[in-house]
């Protein structure tokens, strides 16, 4: 039987559907909008398509967004204090450095200049910390904030599941296995976590009731490693190359994700494709902890 496929665009167009609700409710009661700042140094293709993506969601929800492309070569002492400014903005809810940065930046150093209460891709240690102990106060990332969403709105029971994720990054791999051994809803699993020094990947992957992927190897997890039925996340979005777009004509890259999807969706019981899974999640979960964060300076909750 094929798996359900976990549609992550119609999610989020849910998603985005009440925030821009609550956006127009705060704007006409409290007379503010959220702000997110998008810092951005040089011109990384992936970085340049992820970051028009958020400014576009921004701009239709309402937001005030502010970019900001600083050149590669910025000093960090300016990039700091760009930050800085942006802290001691009353009208910035959040704040946003697009990762990866150049060689000569200290990427925790630049993430630790963040206020925590604008910390929206939840990267600040406070918000790291708060997530591991399931602290509802601060943000968590987005991307695995997304995956959560997706797993719990798909109606998947994750208490005592058997969840194995694959990859032990600060961004996807650490918190989701953080998240999802909490107390409560969307928690309570029994969670492993696989790496490059793993020794038998296919065999934990094989035990797996939820298998999320987040290697960034395309086409790593193959059917063979799937257990029957399982709910299966691929976190991976791999440039293999391109193509022309069906609608606009325009050449697009070829996205892969780390789970071969056309194999896998015989095995599995639910499954995300690439692209259109986990990706449109990340940024709506971003606009929700930017709402969030607005809603917090009211004292609102
Ligand atoms: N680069 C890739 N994903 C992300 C993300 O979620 N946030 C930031 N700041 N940079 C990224």
């Amino acid at each position: 039987m094929s798996a359900v496929i976990i549609n992550g665009n119609e999610i989020r167009e849910g998603i985005l559907a009440d925030l821009r609700e609550e956006v127009a409710a705060l704007k006409a009661k409290h007379g503010v909008v959220p702000g997110l700042v998008t810092i951005m140094l040089g011109e990384h293709p992936a970085s340049v398509s992820y970051v028009s993506l958020k400014i576009k969601t921004a701009k239709g929800l309402g937001f005030n967004e502010i970019q900001v492309s600083l050149p590669e070569n910025i000093s960090e002492t300016d990039l700091l204090e760009t930050i800085e400014k942006y802290n001691r903005d009353d009208r910035v809810h959040g704040i946003l450095v697009q990762l990866p940065l150049p060689k000569h930046i200290s990427e925790q150093k630049v993430i630790n200049a963040i206020r925590p209460e604008k910390d929206v891709d939840g990267f600040h240690p406070v918000n790291v910390g708060k997530t591991l102990i399931g602290d509802t106060t601060g943000f968590r990332p987005c991307t695995p904030a997304g995956i959560l969403e997706m797993i719990i709105r798909s109606g998947i029971n994750t208490s005592g599941a058997e969840v194995v994720v694959v990859g032990r990054s600060n961004i996807v791999g650490k918190p989701i296995a953080a998240m999802m051994m909490q107390k409560g809803p969307g928690g309570d699993a029994t969670v492993t976590v696989v790496h490059t020094r793993t020794k038998d990947l296919s065999y934990h992957c094989r035990r797996a009731d939820i298998l999320i992927v987040a290697a960034g190897v395309p086409g790593l997890v193959k059917s063979s490693w799937i257990k029957p039925g399982a709910c299966v996340i691929d976190v991976g979005v791999n440039r293999v190359g391109e193509k022309k777009d069906d609608k606009t004509g325009r050449i697009i890259p070829l996205l892969r994700g780390d789970v071969d999807f056309e194999e896998a969706r015989e095995i599995a019981g639910w499954i995300t494709p690439v692209p259109g899974g986990v990706g449109p999640m990340t940024i709506a979960m971003l606009m929700s902890n930017t709402v969030r964060s607005l809603k917090r300076s009211l004292l609102l909750i």
